[in-house]
């Protein structure tokens, strides 16, 4: 690990009272502060259209380059209609492109799904995963965090749950491992 390490982070919610946001706070809250961490905002990207492939969108290259100058991504991220959200989605899109220049090939990544229900946002995780194994981004593989009953681990301050404080714990341990091994 450099003094320069480097992660970006996406929140696949846009809303202001996302449950999601306050897990990533915590993370973030864990990561050594040897690790910067960064924030890419993805409320303000047009849908992607590949006839911007050939012109320049000053958002889009924002995004794509912080997402390549960063030695990872984590994404925490809620499920809509049982698959990512759809500006999760597009972040993923734009920076896929164009075709030869996605910054997702070799990207480290790591992934955090959160949800009031049962399944944690299961699927939006897979998804998001299938969508990275095409792109041959590397991702931690272990621990999966798939968040279930999430408003039960939260209070007005954040986290309050031990267990699920421990068990993100475990996850930033990973991450920084994880991060940590990047082409030193
Ligand atoms: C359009 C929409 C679709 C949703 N679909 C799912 C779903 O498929 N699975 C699920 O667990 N929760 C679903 N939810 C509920 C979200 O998990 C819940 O709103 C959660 O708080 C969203 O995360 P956020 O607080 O970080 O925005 C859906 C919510 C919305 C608005």
């Amino acid at each position: 690990m450099t003094a320069s390490t480097n992660i970006a982070l996406i929140i696949g919610s846009l809303r202001k009272a996302s449950i999601n946001r306050k897990f990533a706070e915590h993370i973030v809250s864990q990561i050594p502060n040897s690790i910067r961490v960064s924030e890419v905002n993805i409320a303000d990207l047009p849908l992607y259209n590949q006839d911007y492939d050939d012109t320049t969108i000053d958002s889009y290259e924002r995004v794509r380059a912080q997402l390549k100058a960063a030695d990872a991504v984590l994404i925490v991220t809620p499920e809509h209609n049982r698959t990512m959200p759809a500006a999760l989605k597009n972040v993923v899109d734009i920076a896929s492109r164009p075709f030869k220049e996605s910054v997702w090939t070799g990207k480290k990544v790591a992934l955090v799904t959160a949800s009031p229900g049962s399944f944690g946002g299961i699927n939006s995780g897979l998804d998001v995963r299938k969508s990275m194994q095409m792109l041959s981004a590397q991702m931690i593989i272990n621990p999966e965090i798939n968040l279930s009953r999430a408003t039960e681990s939260l209070d007005e301050q954040g986290v309050s749950s031990e267990r699920t404080q421990k068990y993100l714990q475990r996850f930033v341990d990973e991450l920084v491992e994880f991060v940590g091994n990047t082409g030193a």
